[in-house]
């Protein structure tokens, strides 16, 4: 529970949502909340749920390949279908589905042999739980259905009893994922129906504390957490702590074929260049579809991402966040000892690229990837005002697809410019 360096060094995670609503492709977990699906017919789905070709190696080899160093796994989402042997519960698919293995021991091993980082998801809430009473309602157009077991009374209102039983049921599975596989990372999630007090999450936090305090949180632990997580869109600018921008590649978390609205490789590549530019990490996630395969369409834009992270690995590995908003037209990464400025063009640049309020002189303007040297000038520039660096466009030649990237070594530590100018 203290920020690990390896999480800022990795720059990407891959999320995977996995479960046994991937078997009908419906909306993880909230299919069943939101009776899109009848009760029986969702937990039919266990019946379908083989994990025949699970490979979590594969996975690996995949998820190394897209440049990850990290990965984040639904070790069990808000259906409470948990994917390791618990002994809290009888609803997992090692005992509960055609799949009969515990997915969470191999997906871990699969990691680390590949050396990732090996996270685990894990929601607060479960809706199948006898003693856990939703507080949330469906929403319409199922409004007739606001009597459905899934629905408590106010909070407050349940029986005190089955509460203490459900925190027990909680934190005796964290305490399982902490003992039986030493998790790198815990992201949780669920959280939004009670309150901190009432998840007791100051507890849970001791409870991980005492048991593995190197395990990264994420801020879903309500005040104790390591890290922000951004959901599904690029904050407007940098937050100040660390922080990990999620995201789907296509609509949906969990497997679903008729979402076909896949971001594309060149769409990727710039959140994760504006992220990283903003000194975050992106969590990009897949949805395997019941027999643990990527699809093509998703495994596809993970390669293209990929192939861009490793020719501009300089760029991205041990860097920092760049410029503020203002300077370039585009993200930017700084190298550790801020002397190497890294500029991420996404179109390639008609004449040239300016760079406004840098206050140092520049060595050498180089592509990244291809080596080639840019010429550059200084117009303008009064006192304290720096003049405009104008950068020579790369030929065609040196454009690396979906964006470019500038080195621009500094004659010292970079320094801005952030005044008004003359009144
Ligand atoms: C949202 C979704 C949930 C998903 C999560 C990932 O909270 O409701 O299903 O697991 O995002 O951040």
């Amino acid at each position: 529970m203290t920020m690990q360096p390896w999480f800022n060094e990795a720059k990407l995670g891959i999320f995977v949502h996995y479960g046994i609503y991937s078997v009908d492709g419906v909306p993880e977990s909230w299919a069943l909340f939101d009776q899109v699906v009848p009760h029986e017919q969702y937990m039919r789905q266990l019946d379908g749920f083989t994990a025949a070709a699970f490979d979590p190696s594969a996975w690996a080899g995949l998820f190394a390949r897209a440049g990850a160093g990290y990965a984040v796994l639904t070790a069990r989402h808000h259906d409470g279908v948990a994917l390791w042997e618990t002994r809290l519960s009888d609803l997992s698919v090692v005992g509960r589905t055609p799949a009969g293995r515990d997915l969470v021991a191999e997906y871990v091993s699969a990691m680390r042999d590949r050396g990732l980082r090996a996270g685990l998801y894990y929601s607060h809430s479960d809706w199948n739980h006898p003693d856990y009473a939703s507080v949330r309602h469906p929403r319409p157009p199922h409004p007739e259905l606001v009597d459905s077991p899934y629905v408590s009374p106010a909070p407050g209102a349940e029986d005190p009893r089955a509460w203490e039983r459900y925190l027990d049921y909680r934190d005796g599975q964290v305490r399982e994922l902490l003992t039986r596989f030493g998790p790198d990372l815990l992201w949780f999630d669920g959280e939004w129906e009670r309150s901190a007090e009432q998840w007791r999450m100051s507890e849970l936090a001791r409870l991980i504390r005492d048991l593995a305090p190197d395990t990264v949180c994420n801020s879903r632990l309500l005040g104790h957490g390591d890290y922000a997580t951004p959901e599904q869109g690029l904050p407007m600018s940098a937050p100040e702590t660390d922080w990990e921008l999620c995201l789907t590649v296509n609509d949906s978390w969990g497997y679903r074929p008729q979402d076909v609205n896949h971001k594309s490789v060149g769409q990727l590549v710039r959140y994760f260049a504006q992220t990283i530019g903003m000194g975050g990490n992106l969590l990009l996630n897949v949805g395997p579809r019941a027999d643990g395969t990527i699809t093509p369409e998703q495994a596809q834009r993970l390669e293209g991402l990929g192939d861009w992270i490793r020719r501009h690995s300089a760029a991205v590995h041990g860097t920092v966040g760049g410029l503020p908003p203002g300077h370039h037209y585009g993200p930017s990464t700084l190298s550790p000892d801020r002397r190497t400025l890294y500029l991420v063009c996404f179109d390639p640049p008609s004449e040239t690229v300016c760079v406004r309020g840098l206050r140092n002189a520049v060595c050498r303007i180089s592509v990244l990837g291809t080596g080639r040297e840019l010429a550059h000038r200084r117009t303008g520039g009064l006192h304290d005002v720096p003049g405009d660096l104008w950068i020579e466009a790369p030929a065609p030649a040196d454009l690396a697809p979906h964006g470019t990237v500038l080195a621009l070594e500094l004659d010292g530590e970079l320094e801005l410019y952030t005044g008004r100018g003359r009144e």
